[in-house]
């Protein structure tokens, strides 16, 4: 429980940070490097389902995306001229280990290029080993419900760590396990595209499983490197914070969004109520909990030196039946998904706030909640927010984007960082998602998630609005009064 007041009105007026504090933007491997046959790359499963009828808006994939893989030095120098402290990418496990099996060497030099040029700018790497890319050869032998993937993705790690690890002061090992384990096997959103209810649950114990094997082994390899782990987290309130189903509803989605990642991560075990209300879900013919083998909760508690946190917006959650929202206009893929929450009853009523173009709650003061309660109840590592950003319509006029919005999103989250720093939670970073317009998983590319806009015709990349008040905090380290007035 929160132990201090929190101002519920963000603060207004410049603020600054601390000195020191980590200015970066964010990308992945699969949403902006194109070429996915390139230098003996073979396919992930992005690469497979995205070919699936209905599974991404406009059957967008992510074949060209940004085309980074060639464009590289150009997209350093960019951030180095937004002025960007660090570079948060992820490494396509199909390029260094295609079909998951031994190194390939033409695909490792591209992330050590990459490192080159970021150290040369004065840019910090911050590597993440996996954001999403499994090699579909692994997928076809079980992917994350097979044991076995983990492994697989030890020996991946070990040949990045082999690679760039001297010159990378931070290595995390997954983003968002929540979206590969839940949105991937139990939803369909994502791929692999299963709908296998427990499978979601299989999913994500093994994905822990890989992390924490891979922080062990690189820990007795390496005392330096900051090793750790990227969660998407919720702050989920009860819709109706009188109603017992709603608060059961909130209890449910708190513990398969936050707690099934945060406790065996941070404190060496699944939480009980996440155990008991999964007991009846089988896989394989067996309880679920049953992939679960002795020790392995001590390697995934191994400990870590950074907790990354991805926000967006927390939830109001329900466990009774609402009116539908109304259509927001928002495109979405046509195949049919199921609930990733393995229970239909449980919904997300809007709250009237401000939505994003996907839209998305536009709720700053949960992010101020999320990390006052990690550090309350977790007493984590240092955390750094890995993910924040918005979607809008953005347009390119006259050769310019202008995109209020997403300044203000961006403004009012840093104020929202600012409180918790100012509550003595300790933050020391924040990574814009995203650098570029990229390749929006099953929204494909008419969802912007950049601060620069990628003209997909040409390729070339042009700084929105948003773009130039982000280098003029990243290069002071302060949110100025009035963000209109960076022009
Ligand atoms: C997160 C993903 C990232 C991006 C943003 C909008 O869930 O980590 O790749 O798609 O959402």
């Amino acid at each position: 429980m929160t132990q201090i007041e929190l101002p519920t009105v963000l603060p207004t007026g410049e603020l600054r940070f601390p000195a020191g504090f980590v200015w970066g933007a964010a990308t992945a491997s699969y949403q902006i490097e194109g070429a996915v046959d390139e230098d003996g790359r073979t396919p992930s499963i992005w690469d497979t389902f995205s070919r699936r009828p209905g599974a991404i808006v406009d059957g967008d994939t992510g074949d060209v995306a940004c085309e980074h893989y060639r464009r590289m030095p150009q997209d350093v120098a960019l951030m180095k001229e937004l002025g960007l402290g660090s570079y948060r990418f992820s490494v396509a496990w199909p390029r260094v280990r295609p079909d998951g099996g031994a190194v390939n060497q033409a695909g490792l030099d591209f992330y050590q290029r990459l490192v080159d040029e970021l150290l040369a700018a004065d840019i910090q790497p911050w590597v993440t080993l996996y954001h999403w890319d499994l090699p579909q050869a692994l997928e076809d032998a079980g992917g994350w419900t097979n044991r076995d993937t983990a492994y697989r993705f030890l020996d991946f790690a070990l040949s990045v760590y082999d690679a760039v690890g001297d010159r990378v002061p931070t290595m995390t090992t997954l983003n968002e396990p929540w979206c590969s384990a839940f949105q991937g096997y139990t939803g369909g959103q994502h791929a692999p595209g299963r709908q296998e209810g427990a499978a979601g649950l299989v999913a994500a114990h093994h994905l822990l499983l890989a992390h924490g094997l891979v922080v062990q082994a690189i820990r007795e390899l390496d005392t330096h490197i900051d090793l750790g782990i990227t969660l998407n987290l919720t702050v989920a309130d009860p819709f109706d914070p009188t109603n017992p189903a709603d608060l059961d509803a909130a209890r449910r989605i708190d513990g398969l969004h936050n707690r099934v990642f945060l406790d065996p991560v941070l404190r060496g075990s699944y939480p009980a109520d996440v155990l008991e209300d999964t007991a009846a879900l089988t896989f394989g013919g067996l309880p679920w909990h049953e992939v679960v083998r002795d020790g392995d909760l001590a390697v995934i508690s191994s400990p870590i030196d950074v907790l990354g946190v991805n926000y967006y917006h927390g939830d109001a959650v329900s466990g009774r039946p609402q009116p539908a929202p109304a259509h927001n206009g928002v495109r979405h893929p046509t195949q049919s998904v199921v609930t990733p929450y393995l229970d239909d009853r449980i919904v997300f009523p809007p709250r009237g706030l401000p939505l994003t173009g996907l839209g998305w709650e536009v709720q700053p003061e949960g992010l101020t909640r999320l990390l006052v309660r990690l550090r309350d109840d977790y007493a984590p590592p240092p955390m750094y927010v890995t993910e924040n950003g918005a979607a809008y319509p953005d347009v390119l006029v006259d050769g310019a984007v202008e995109d209020p919005e997403r300044r203000d999103y961006i403004d009012a989250h840093l104020r929202a960082v600012h409180v918790a720093l100012a509550a003595g939670v300790d933050v020391r970073g924040f990574y814009q998602w995203s650098l570029l317009d990229n390749f929006e998983w099953a929204f494909g590319y008419g969802q912007r998630f950049g601060i620069v806009y990628v003209d997909y015709a040409t390729q070339a990349r042009i700084p929105k609005a948003s773009a130039r008040y982000y280098a003029r905090v990243a290069r002071t380290g302060v949110v100025p009064g009035d963000p209109e007035e960076v022009g």
